[in-house]
């Protein structure tokens, strides 16, 4: 214990406007408000968010700019003001100038599933409306609008893609706000190509870009560049972008740092929240870390015994993928003599504000994919967070009063080490998705596509060969009709809609279809730390030799039989709420399976035609256990990458010949998780240019 630095065995150093930032702001206000931080009624909340101020000047600047990037702290009031009070009179306006058709929508997409709820649930609070009929969200597999009644719709960037294949001008839309921009996540930014394509042919379509830090220019800049000589009228809106920056009001927070690097940020972590709540005053805690099971480990050390130290403490998780009932928690003001400490992904470091957060706790990392397009393996992995996500994660402890933030990591490595931005999805992810969407939207010249920031050009060629091994496209890089198209169709990543194409030939679409429900919720197990005995006892309940896409089936079944029954859940430690939730995906990919004429049919247990079905999705995950490995190490059949088989796997040490796996994570080994056994000469069948005859000529193991 102590190695790990303690809050109050040092002093905490006033680190302002480091290297020149601007992130923050000298208190405006005094800090005499420190006693409470009451919550004051909506209006009086609203008229006090900084974007209340500007609002005339928005109105004005999205009025005669095609694009306006706005640009301001989180917790200003950009996402749950601008489209609802400024942007809704605007339409008005332009309906009344007979400018747009009755009938057009405010789109405002986020990054995150989450905050699409979270935000949209506010903005029909303030408004006074019930969530789904003015005001309503869309994300994957969850549609909560009404197409006669919905004028501000919140949604994932993902989904508005999705929605033009459908729609390619987004005439639905008068205006589309693209939100946290900042942080170019690959959706976000292939939408703003896209807008951009757009906005050439819809010049009365107005953009908003908004982002939390300093990204204004860049963006700005990406709108104005102009790759034709077109589009140059007089008249119209101007084309260069609007800037406007929404003056912050945060408080001074205080940072300080460990002296030593820690080895366990979670226990770090712990222990600095018990720290503070012995020695500060009062005053909610928001600690950063990197994903569920993180944060799962850090709740239960916070609550597995009862010291008194840690008395009045509220422990809440935030994460996507909680129940709507465990959202609200979070949002729920603290009552009086409580402090809330929550335990949160990277999500409440922009995308959603906290109110009453005083204290920061920041382990550093964040959950990251990153792919390896030589080693063909994408990962997610736990990684540094950059400088400019620390200073935002920081900054969440001044909104109400002065803060103070704990950085688990040192001085010296916040200031040489730590790398100055995040690099761009677009740039460290698979890019099979992307260049689907692309293709599917008719975008023929993927590698002349205007980017904000261009992928590599060996990612892309890398998801071009996997399109074009599954069929998906053809010797001129064109979607194969149908089976390309389909594949689009489906809101799946592709090998998993290739999955339940194949599914058709095979005779288990029943099946497959369950399979990647599944695979499209976080965890349908219930893990309780300390319990993992029973829990790994439960799930040898269903295992099944095969792996582990035939031990969800098993589940599944034993979910249906018990009459989906929270109770049976509870016993075999499944997680009801993700049962529900798989549920209810599958009908819905029952639907599109139904409208691209797949027959719903089970094999009625033929475990066989399920993995064939698999394999000609995930040909390209297939693996062989290394000759004479000991330790259970596989070496993939393309990029020859060391590979485990992860320990929550029902494979785990039974190790067969070959496997497919689903994805792969990375901690101190490459770990696959969600296996299946396979047989190699699937492999060919499936994928016959993939794999050449003699590279899967088993060896003698
Ligand atoms: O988008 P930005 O970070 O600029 O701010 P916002 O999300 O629009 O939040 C503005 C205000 O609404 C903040 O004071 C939040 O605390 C409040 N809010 C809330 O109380 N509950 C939500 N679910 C979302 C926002
Ligand atoms: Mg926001």
């Amino acid at each position: 214990m102590s190695r790990f630095w303690k809050p109050g065995t040092e002093k905490p150093r006033l680190v302002e406007d480091e290297e020149g930032g601007v992130l923050f702001f000298a208190a405006s206000q005094s800090s005499s408000s420190s006693s409470g931080y009451g919550y004051a009624s909506l209006e009086k909340q609203r008229q006090r968010l900084p974007v209340y101020k500007y609002r005339t000047a928005i109105l004005y600047l999205v009025e005669t700019h095609a694009t306006t990037v706005v640009v301001g702290e989180t917790g200003s009031g950009k996402t749950t003001q601008i489209p609802q009070q400024y942007l809704m009179k605007r339409v008005q306006y332009l309906k009344e100038a007979g400018w747009a058709e009755g009938g057009r929508m405010i789109a405002c997409t986020q990054p995150r599933r989450l905050a699409v709820q979270s935000v949209a649930a506010r903005v029909s609070e303030e408004m006074g409306v019930r969530l789904g009929e003015e005001v309503g969200y869309t994300i994957r597999f969850e549609d909560i609008t009404n197409p006669e009644l919905t004028r501000i719709k919140f949604l994932t960037d993902g989904v508005l893609l999705r929605e033009m294949m459908d729609d390619p001008l987004l005439s639905k839309y008068s205006v589309i706000m693209v939100d946290e921009a900042h942080e170019r996540s690959l959706s976000t930014d292939i939408l703003l190509g896209l807008l951009k394509k757009i906005q050439r042919r819809r010049p009365e379509l107005r953009l908003v870009i908004s982002s939390a830090t300093i990204e204004a220019k860049s963006m700005a800049s990406f709108f104005t560049a102009r790759r034709h000589g077109r589009n140059d009228e007089e008249h119209g809106p101007k084309k260069e972008p609007a800037i406007l920056s929404v003056e912050g009001r945060g408080f001074n927070v205080e940072i300080s740092y460990v002296e030593e690097p820690v080895s366990d940020y979670i226990r770090a972590a712990v222990s600095t929240v018990i720290s503070i709540n012995d020695g500060e005053p009062m005053g909610d805690i928001l600690v950063f870390l990197t994903g569920q099971d993180d944060i799962d480990a850090a709740i239960q050390l916070l609550t597995e015994d009862s010291d008194s130290r840690k008395k009045g403490l509220i422990v809440l998780p935030l994460y996507s993928g909680l129940t709507r009932a465990d959202q609200d928690l979070v949002f729920t003001p603290t009552p009086r003599g409580k402090r809330k400490v929550i335990i949160s992904t990277n999500i409440a470091e922009t995308s959603l504000t906290l109110e009453g957060v005083v204290y920061v706790v920041d382990c550093g990392f964040s959950k990251q994919v990153f792919y390896n397009p030589v080693a063909d393996i994408e990962n997610l992995v736990v990684a540094p967070i950059s400088r400019a996500s620390a200073r935002q994660r920081a900054g969440r402890a001044g909104r109400v009063r002065p803060g103070k933030c704990y950085r688990l990591y040192t001085e010296e490595y916040f200031m040489n080490e730590m790398p100055a931005d995040g690099i761009p999805e677009m740039q460290r992810a698979n890019l099979v998705s992307c260049v689907i969407q692309l293709k599917a939207l008719g975008i023929d010249n993927i590698l002349g596509f205007d980017w904000p920031s261009s992928p590599s050009p060996e990612s892309l060629i890398r998801a071009l060969e996997v399109l074009y091994s599954l069929g998906v496209i053809d010797d001129d890089v064109k979607l194969t009709s149908p089976t390309g198209f389909q594949v689009a169709e489906i809101p799946l990543d592709p090998m998993l809609s290739k999955m339940i194409l194949a599914s058709n030939d095979y005779g288990c679409s029943e099946e497959i279809i369950t399979i990647a429900a599944v695979l499209s919720v976080q965890s349908i197990w219930f893990s309780v730390r300390g319990a993992q005995k029973e829990s790994d006892e439960a799930k040898l309940r269903f295992a099944a030799a095969e792996g582990d896409h035939v031990t969800f089936l098993n589940v599944y079944k034993g979910f249906i039989g018990s009459g989906k029954s929270s109770n049976w859940c509870h016993k075999n430690h499944v997680n009801f709420h993700a049962m529900k939730k798989v549920e209810e995906i599958r009908q819905q990919l029952r639907r599109v399976a139904q409208r691209l004429g797949i027959a719903l049919k089970s094999c009625e247990g033929d475990t066989q035609v399920v993995r064939k079905a698999i394999t000609a999705g995930f040909f390209a995950n297939a693996c062989r256990l290394e000759a004479f490995s000991h330790n259970g190490m596989y070496k993939t059949m393309r990029g020859s990458q060391e590979v485990y088989i992860h320990p929550s796997s029902v494979l785990f040490r039974v190790n067969p010949k070959w496997i497919i796996f689903h994805s792969i994570v990375s901690t101190d080994r490459q770990y696959m998780r969600n296996v299946i056994s396979i047989d190699p000469s699937w492999l060919r069948e499936a994928a016959p240019q993939f794999y050449q005859q003699q590279t899967i000529n088993p060896r003698p193991l």
